[in-house]
């Protein structure tokens, strides 16, 4: 996967801009606040559909315009893909890919493959589960629609269950509950089976790339907490279970307890809890080193690696994991962001792009 060209039309504070990209290791340097993050968010929205920053649609439209276009070029193991997205400020944003219109991100997905790593990515080490779970989201749907589908129809039976466990008439409820929970553990077992999975790959590929980068230095352990395990079929089975032990609790706190939305994943360095006990530094590099896994983890499903953004992750490094860090990623696609242009001891063959003030120089 190789993104080639990106241009950008009153998005963020671009004005009217257009990058090309190299095959290796490419560094859009720049003071604070000229647009490198843009950048990066741009080829993100053309993967995802979704910001890294977590914004709303419209707040990337150049202040004062009403329209925003990013479009993008890349080369994957299926040939030239080309993706447009159109962003308003009065309704929602317009797909294309290959000029044709696409109605739901689903069809957006797997286009084009990225992995992205910001400084605000951390929260992924230390902060709630959510963001771990988030995390695994916008992972396996890159891998597979399905899996987006399946999380979209589990969200929306998690919504109406929720709703229903409000209402006041207990008959009711305990008359459409049982039809709502097999649904559930229907929708809900695919997401935990796809997520236990994932985080069995995701395991020793983040503790090959931890090792390397710390110089071994450290050891990473990362798995589930697995309160749900074996085949789809059977987590069904424990997840139906699991809802009857718990309808009296759920009833009387008004949601739901158990399954998917409850899922987190364990990160521990040298068998310490890294979100307790981790120095930033160590946050900071595994928070990274989940990243490099989930680049393996995309080269070992397609062949191919996906697009590395490295936003803003050089500063926090010392020399050492720096020089490491590129050593480990230099065969893949690399998109870095950083405030000066050298910010990659030692390493010459990169593209270099500057940006200010939303303007490539
Ligand atoms: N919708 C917008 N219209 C115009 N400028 C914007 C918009 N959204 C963000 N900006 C500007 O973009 C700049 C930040 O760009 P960013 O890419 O985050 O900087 P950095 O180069 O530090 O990564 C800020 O000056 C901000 O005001
Ligand atoms: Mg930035």
């Amino acid at each position: 996967m190789l993104i080639k060209k990106l241009q950008l039309k009153n998005f963020r504070n671009y004005k009217d801009e257009k990058f090309e990209y190299d095959d290796g290791i490419n560094v859009i340097s720049g003071s604070n606040a000229q647009g490198k993050t843009n950048s990066a968010e741009a080829i993100f929205y053309l993967c995802t559909g979704y910001s890294p920053r977590a914004t709303r649609d419209k707040q990337v439209v150049f202040y004062g315009e009403e329209k925003a276009t990013v479009k993008g070029v890349a080369n994957s193991r299926f040939g030239a893909v080309e993706v447009e997205m159109s962003f308003f400020v009065d309704k929602n944003k317009e797909v294309k890919v290959n000029g044709v219109p696409v109605a739901k991100i689903g069809e957006l997905l797997g286009n084009i493959n990225s992995v992205f790593f910001n400084p605000g990515e951390l929260k992924l080490v230390q902060e709630s589960p959510e963001d771990r779970r988030r995390f695994m989201d916008i992972s396996l749907s890159q891998l597979s629609r399905n899996y987006f589908y399946a999380l979209q129809k589990y969200k929306k039976i998690l919504t109406q269950r929720n709703n229903l466990l409000k209402e006041p008439d207990r008959e009711m409820i305990f008359d459409t509950l049982p039809i709502w929970d097999a649904q559930f553990a229907e929708a809900g077992a695919k997401i935990i089976a796809e997520r236990n999975k994932f985080i069995e790959k995701l395991a020793p590929f983040a503790l090959s790339a931890h090792s390397f980068i710390t110089a071994d230095r450290e050891e990473l352990e990362i798995s589930g907490d697995y309160k749900f395990a074996g085949s789809e079929e059977e987590i069904a089975l424990q997840l139906s279970e699991s809802l009857k032990e718990k309808r009296e609790k759920d009833l009387e706190l008004g949601y739901t307890t158990v399954g998917p939305h409850r899922d987190d994943i364990k990160i521990k360095i040298n068998g310490i809890d890294v979100r307790v006990y981790g120095s930033q530094g160590q946050q900071r590099t595994a928070a990274l080193s989940l990243k490099l896994a989930e680049t393996e983890i995309f080269k070992d499903r397609f062949g191919e690696a996906p697009v590395l953004i490295l936003d803003d992750a050089m500063s926090e490094l010392d020399a050492s994991r720096r020089e490491r860090l590129i050593e480990k990623v230099k065969d893949i696609q690399t998109i870095i962001t950083c405030t000066e242009p050298d910010c990659i001891p030692g390493y010459e063959k990169y593209n270099n792009i500057r940006v200010s003030d939303g303007k490539i120089i």
